[in-house]
This record gives C-alpha cells, structure tokens and sequence, in this order.
C-alpha cells in the first residue's frame, strides 16, 4: 500500500480526460494535476521548447513525492524523450498504451490518429504500431484547431464549427478506411461524442486518457503501489495561469466544480502561490 499521489500533467486541461479516468478507475488514488494553461498548446512547438516545457513540468510534480508521474500529453509523449528518460518515478506515457490499444481494436488493419502537428510529424504512434504489427497502415492528421475548441469549451455536440472543423479533420482518414481512431491527444476525448457522430459509430475510438491510466492501473497492482481501498481519492489542481473561464471549462470537462481546489503556480519559480 502507498499513499503517495499520482501525478498527471499536460499542457492544459485536455489531460483532465485521465483525471478523470483516474477518478473512475482509480478510486482511491490522490491526484496532483499540473496543466501548463500559461504556454498551451505545446502542440505547435519546436522540439527544443517541448523539452523544455516537459521537463519543468515533471520536476514540479516530483516536488510533490509522486509515486508514479503520467505525461497525460500526447505531444510530450511523443517528443519530449530526453525529459521523460529523465523520470526517476514509474512513468507512463500515453503513446505505447494508446498504440497497444488500437492494435488490438482494428479489424481491417487500418488505424488513423488525430494529433497535434508536433505528434504527427513525431510519427510517433505510427512507429509504435508498427512495432507491434508492421501489417497495419497508419494514416495520421494534425488537428491543432481542435485544442483550441477544447480549451474554449466549444464542444457540445451542436455546435456547428466544432463539426465543420472536425469533418474536414476527419476526411482524408475516412478516405482511408480507417476503422480505428486514436485520439492521440488528450483534449480530443472531449470531443468524442462529435468525433464519432462525423466518423461514424463503425469507427472505434481510442482514448488515449483512459488507456494511460488503465496501464497506471497495471504498474500500481504489479508493485503493491496502489493506496489503502478505504480511502476516498482527492485531487488537486494547479495551472500555470487562471486563464478566463478557467472554472467553468474544468467543469464541463471533468463534470464537476474544481475551483477551490485550484492552485496558481508561478511559473518563473514553479511555487505554488
Ligand atoms: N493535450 C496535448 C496533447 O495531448 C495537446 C495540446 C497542445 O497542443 O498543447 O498533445
């Protein structure tokens, strides 16, 4: 038993998709959320910079004692190798579980992803399918609008643009004959419901949220790492800027009030104020 928290942290709040997959599968765990609202999205980003960014993310969560840390970014787990080698804690990303997972769903042998432009152009989940079953053809889109959508809350299912954008996202891979998506970032989860409505309910959708935890989930049980069942998990919030609609965006995605567990973290000297 440990009684150490999970922590998770993106460059917004699109990783609050495996908070809260956390807090469903996970019941018992403490969760220090870190979400990078003053510099997202990492997305379009040089390499260099996403590093960077990664890094100062993980060491403010080591500050905390974690007993394993999740890159709940699909763009730092796709280019930030240096930093995530550097993790001492258990680590999971959510390229390999998303992967494993899409494998596993495809029944034609053709799988599609969704990412940022600095995840598409890693090839990152191309190559990790390809290590599993080089039979598969992957054809990978860069959607960096749809962060966006997320990050303002444009994601209820009527809503017109977030399906215009996402219908034109979405061609070249229905082109393909995809029967498998990965939503290879974390914000895209949020907007599945629209994702499926445009792809069609054929097409299996791969959460790459819910697959990072359900592999936190394996680490945990392995190593005797998971907390007392009698404990009621909480979770803490920090960000890096209480950027507008900050509460009300949480809200909608996670489903409930996070406001007074949200912290300020000043980023020039990662202290919570
Ligand atoms: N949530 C991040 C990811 O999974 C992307 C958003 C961004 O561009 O920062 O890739």
């Amino acid at each position: 038993m440990d009684k150490r928290p999970i922590g998770v942290f993106d460059s917004g709040l699109g990783g609050l998709s495996a908070v809260k997959a956390i807090i469903k599968y996970l019941p018992n765990e403490d969760i220090i959320y870190f979400g990078d609202t003053g510099r997202v999205p990492y997305g379009s980003r040089s390499e260099k910079t996403i590093e960077l960014y990664a890094k100062e993310d993980i060491s403010f969560l080591e500050k905390f004692n974690c007993k394993l840390i999740m890159a709940a970014c699909g763009t730092v787990s796709s280019v930030a190798k240096n930093a995530m080698a550097s993790v001492k804690e258990p680590f999971v990303e959510v390229v390999t579980p998303a992967s494993k997972a899409a494998v596993k769903a495809t029944r034609n042998n053709k799988v599609g992803v969704m990412g940022t432009a600095a995840t598409i152009n890693s090839g990152s989940y191309e190559s990790a399918i390809k290590k599993l079953n080089s039979g598969i053809s992957v054809s990978g889109v860069s959607c960096p609008m749809l962060v966006s959508l997320v990050e303002n809350n444009w994601i209820d299912s009527d809503n017109k643009i977030a399906v215009e954008i996402i219908k034109r996202y979405l061609e070249p891979l229905i082109e393909n004959g995809v029967d498998t998506i990965i939503l290879g970032c974390t914000h895209f989860p949020h907007l599945a419901p629209i994702i499926s409505k445009v792809a069609g309910s054929d097409v299996k959708l791969i959460d790459t949220g819910y697959e990072a935890v359900m592999e936190a989930k394996t680490i945990l049980q392995k190593n005797g790492l998971l907390n007392d069942l009698s404990h009621k998990g909480e979770a803490s919030y920090y960000i890096s800027d209480k950027t507008q609609n900050f509460s009300e965006i949480a809200h909608t995605l996670l489903g409930m009030d996070i406001s007074d567990r949200a912290n300020f973290v000043d980023l020039n000297n990662f202290k919570s104020v």
